[in-house]
């Protein structure tokens, strides 16, 4: 029953009732015979009959009460406790909802918004607590490198590199740790504009064939400098093409690839990619085979900060960024990501693309 309906039944009560019994009072009076009229009897019958109409009045009036503080009174004491309390910081207790009237909604609605500030509340600590990760990983390995440059630059001003070819061989290391050290800030700003909806992206009609062959011919070069044998297989037809932006596609191979390096544990390393056509969508196939992934872990590799080995003092390095930035930009396309790996074997990573499809101009 709701508070207007309350409202009106106390209205009726107390109007009713009164008059009631004010009528009864009044007709039992007209009702006598006029040589009684005043007599003690009626004097008497009219005195008893006050003082019922006021015990009634007065049961009836602390029935009403009663309710409507039940009613109203109680919730809205509860409601100001839990205001203080939110107030105070205190987010660890629980509103009752009583009655199924408008109060009880409001209580309901309160106690739902006091769950999602809880939440929003331990999320925020989780994430202050992976940024502050996120800052003492990052200082990490900007250090490695630094601390390499620092090395080489010395060995050069001190003349250990007496050679031209020791010389060009510290300033090459010097540049290539340069190169590392920038691609991490790349990285990293990249992920600041990502956490803000921030990223610029160009998309354009991109041909499949053209784009991953180039791609890939890159990459392949890279891999036989590491001793990684790379084969490559595009099967998607000369004409087909896609909406993209090249360079965040780029950067999801780049990604992907990465972590096939980086985490590779065999002498004979390889890997293999393939892009397929399924349908409407182009799809990309890497497959390592490095140390895989574990059962438990791979539901949460796309995950920010999310690391199988989370311990900084590992060979590997990393911030566990890399492959939320995949998905950020797989998302941002329309597309797809996923892996499938086997601990000890190796691990492919899949994306699609939805094919370009042309609309005929007379549609
Ligand atoms: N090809 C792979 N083989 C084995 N493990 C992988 C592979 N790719 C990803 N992983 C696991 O998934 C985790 C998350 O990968 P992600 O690229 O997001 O982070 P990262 O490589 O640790 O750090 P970053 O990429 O930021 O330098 C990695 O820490 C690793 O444990
Ligand atoms: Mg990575």
């Amino acid at each position: 029953m709701n508070i207007r309906t309350k409202l009106l039944i106390t209205f009726g009560v107390v109007v009713a009732v009164p008059l009631f019994l004010i009528s009864l009072v009044f007709f039992g009076f007209m009702s006598m015979q006029p040589a009684e009229v005043a007599t003690p009897q009626i004097r008497e019958f009219l005195g008893e009959m006050l003082v019922s109409v006021i015990l009634i009045m007065a049961m009836t009036c602390s029935f009403l009460m009663a309710w409507i503080y039940r009613s109203i009174l109680t919730p809205i004491e509860t409601l100001k406790k839990a205001t203080r309390n939110i107030r105070d910081g205190n987010l660890d207790f629980e509103v009752e909802i009583g009655d199924d009237d408008e109060i009880g909604e409001l209580c309901a609605d309160f106690e739902e918004m006091r769950i999602r500030l809880k939440e929003s509340t331990e999320e925020k600590v989780v994430f202050d607590s992976q940024n502050k990760e996120l800052i003492s990983n990052i200082s990490h390995d900007l250090k490695t490198p630094i601390t390499a440059v620092k090395g080489y630059v010395e060995g050069l001003l001190d003349g250990v590199a007496d050679t031209p070819e020791k010389q060009k061989k510290y300033l090459r290391t010097i540049y290539n740790k340069a190169n590392d050290m920038d691609r991490l800030i790349n990285e990293l700003t990249f992920y600041s504009k990502i956490d803000t909806n921030r990223i610029p992206y160009t998309f354009n009609k991109i041909n499949v064939k053209e784009y991953f062959d180039d791609c890939f011919e890159d990459i392949g070069m890279e891999m036989s400098q590491q001793q990684i044998s790379l084969s490559y297989d595009n099967k998607v037809a000369p004409d087909v093409m896609v909406i993209a932006d090249a360079e965040q596609i780029k950067r999801v191979i780049n990604n992907i690839v990465g972590n096939s390096v980086k985490y590779m544990d065999k002498p004979d390393k390889s890997i293999a990619i393939r892009v397929m056509d399924v349908g409407d969508f182009v799809q990309v196939e890497i497959e390592d085979n490095g140390r895989g992934i574990a059962a438990k872990d791979l539901p949460y590799i796309f995950d920010r900060f999310y690391r199988t080995d989370t311990s900084r003092n590992s060979s590997k390095g990393g911030s566990g960024i890399g492959l939320s930035i995949v998905h950020k930009v797989m998302e941002d396309h329309g597309g797809k990501v996923w892996a499938t790996s086997r601990e000890g074997e190796g691990t492919t990573m899949y994306f699609v693309l939805r094919k370009y499809q042309e609309v005929p101009a007379n549609e």
